[in-house]
């Protein structure tokens, strides 16, 4: 009887996780081929303006997927939301939803630029 009481919450917060997971995976799938290649022209024309044409590095460092290996998605995503603090690397959060973001981390460590 006991045993119940404490079963009953673990599973709804198992279940609970489970839903957000879900729900952050589909979000992340729901960007039309249309927007994923206006996010490969805004990673080839944007960011690579600042770094470098082929990602090789410019003023910012270098992104290809040799560079960017061990570095979460999620790390990445971030950095290009939130920008990084006292260099030139700005912000894209407000152009870019968190799931094109993540997309964008998606392509760089895959190797959107050949
Ligand atoms: C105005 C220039 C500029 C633009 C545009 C820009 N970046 Fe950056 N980025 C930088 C600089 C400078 C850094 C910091 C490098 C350092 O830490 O010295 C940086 C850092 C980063 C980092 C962290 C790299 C690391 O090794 O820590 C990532 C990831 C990144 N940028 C991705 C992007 C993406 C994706 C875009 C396009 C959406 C973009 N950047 C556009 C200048 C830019």
């Amino acid at each position: 009887m006991r045993r119940r009481m404490t079963l009953l919450p673990r599973l709804l917060l198992e279940v609970a996780m489970l839903l957000a997971l879900t729900s952050a995976m589909a979000s992340a799938e729901e960007l039309s081929p249309q927007r994923k290649g206006e996010l490969r022209n805004l990673i080839m024309q944007d960011c690579g303006s600042c770094h470098g044409m082929t990602l090789k590095g410019g003023l910012g460092s270098a992104l290809r997927p040799v560079d960017l290996d061990g570095v979460e998605e999620e790390t990445i995503a971030r950095i290009v939301l939130d920008g990084v603090p006292d260099k030139p690397m700005p912000p894209w959060r407000g152009l870019l939803s968190d799931s094109e973001a993540l997309w964008i981390a998606h392509a760089l460590k895959a190797g959107v630029v050949k």
